[in-house]
């Protein structure tokens, strides 16, 4: 009689469990699917949409999460390549694509004669092998930009950072970016407050999503040269002592071809970190310690410091509007087969920009 009593309460006490257990993973599956809803609050460009691939292409964001898991697993710094490769693309031209185009000046052709912007050349790898396996899946409809917006969107993701979603439709570029057109649109690790603050201005990011989208140096590594500046040969007063003797162990000469994690306390987690060093006076850049330096965003920064929450909502808002500036859509540009080339011309394309051609002329 005992013994069947307990097993009974055995039985409901496991019953009860296995709810509990059920209920949480729901409650969990719910509120993942509620991050990556679209966000109502932020503008979607003409041409964009949040579900573009629904019927062309549904399964494109699983294939691509499923692949970057594998890739980070290998090697996670190629999570913050990926991202900075993103902010490289939309800063100069839009988010068309251009810099993975190799002849650009920062993709992977390297051509002479410009300044060598360190974008990580394994991670151009990565984006053909994505195109290369979503193609193979859905035939050649995902743009290699949306591929790109998509890829360092999971970086975040896969690093620590917020989920969210990203609107899509982009379509790629015909023309590279130029070396003038690279120097002159990407603001160099030198560039203070003011300069930062008007230059994003100028792409309609105001002080708030300059100090978020900063904060993607809260992942990734940088060169020796890209800050030394600030060490020889005479020591920026706003950094930190004991970390300006640590940066000039690891980069004995201005010129060391040596490596400098951006983010000292947590350098592969996509978290808050970055704005507590730049408080304790451990920013990287002049572009980052500024930051804290100028009173228009100090208080940003300190607000970031302490409410990591508050840091992923405005991040989030400010990549979704960092991935929309000057796409093309529509007929404009192309969807290219390799990420690395225009595609080469079919005959009737060829002959339709002739007539185009004819028509201007005339
Ligand atoms: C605000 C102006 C910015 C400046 C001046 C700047 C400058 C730089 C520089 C100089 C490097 C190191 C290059 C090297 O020496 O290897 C770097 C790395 C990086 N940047 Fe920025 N950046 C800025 C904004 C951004 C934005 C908006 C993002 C993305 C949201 C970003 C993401 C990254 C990442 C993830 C790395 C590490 C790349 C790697 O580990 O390969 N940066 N940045
Ligand atoms: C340019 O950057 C690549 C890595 O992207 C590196 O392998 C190469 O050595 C660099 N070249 C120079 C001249 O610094
Ligand atoms: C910021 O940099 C600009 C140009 O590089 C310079 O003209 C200006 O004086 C600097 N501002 C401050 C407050 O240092
Ligand atoms: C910047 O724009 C975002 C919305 O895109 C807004 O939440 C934020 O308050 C703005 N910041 C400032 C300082 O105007
Ligand atoms: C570093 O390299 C630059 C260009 O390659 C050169 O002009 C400069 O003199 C070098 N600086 C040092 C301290 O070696
Ligand atoms: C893609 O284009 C690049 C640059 O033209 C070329 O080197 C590469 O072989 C192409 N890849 C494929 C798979 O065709």
């Amino acid at each position: 009689m005992a013994k069947t009593y307990s097993t009974r309460v055995l039985t409901f006490l496991m019953l009860i469990s296995l709810m509990v257990v059920t209920l949480n993973l729901l409650s969990m599956a719910e509120a993942q699917n509620k991050k990556k809803a679209p966000r109502k609050d932020v503008p979607v460009v003409q041409g964009l949409s949040w579900s573009f691939y629904q019927k062309a292409c549904p399964k494109v964001e699983n294939i691509i999460r499923k692949e970057l898991k594998k890739v980070f697993k290998r090697d996670i710094g190629l999570a913050a390549a990926i991202l900075r490769i993103h902010f490289h693309d939309c800063f100069v031209q839009g988010c068309e694509a251009s810099v993975l185009l190799a002849g650009s000046a920062s993709g992977p052709g390297e051509q002479s004669s410009i300044p060598n912007l360190t974008l990580r050349q394994a991670a151009f790898v990565v984006i053909n092998n994505l195109r290369a396996l979503v193609q193979r899946k859905c035939g050649q409809v995902v743009s290699c930009s949306d591929i790109l917006a998509l890829a360092a969107r999971d970086s975040v993701v896969l690093s620590g950072g917020p989920e969210y979603a990203v609107p899509l439709g982009r379509r790629d570029s015909l023309a590279f970016a130029t070396p003038e057109n690279t120097l002159a649109n990407l603001p160099p690790p030198f560039a203070n407050a003011s300069a930062l603050i008007k230059d994003f201005a100028d792409r309609n990011l105001n002080v708030t999503d300059l100090v978020a989208l900063s904060g993607g140096h809260t992942i990734g590594i940088a060169h020796c040269p890209s800050f030394t500046d600030r060490l020889y040969p005479n020591q920026d007063p706003t950094m930190n002592k004991f970390f300006a003797n640590s940066l000039k162990t690891t980069c004995p000469t201005a010129n060391s071809s040596n490596t400098q994690v951006l983010d000292i306390r947590s350098p592969d987690v996509f978290d808050n970190k970055y704005y507590v060093d730049l408080m304790n006076r451990q920013g990287l850049f002049t572009s980052d310690q500024d930051l804290f330096v100028d009173k228009r965003t100090r208080g940003i920064v300190e607000s970031f410091a302490i409410d990591q929450n508050l840091f992923f909502d405005h991040f989030t808002v400010a990549m979704i509007k960092m991935s929309q500036m000057n796409v093309l859509t529509g007929t404009q540009g192309e969807i290219r087969s390799n990420c690395s080339a225009r595609n080469t011309r079919s005959f009737m394309s060829v002959l339709e920009e002739d007539i185009e051609e004819a028509i201007t002329i005339l």
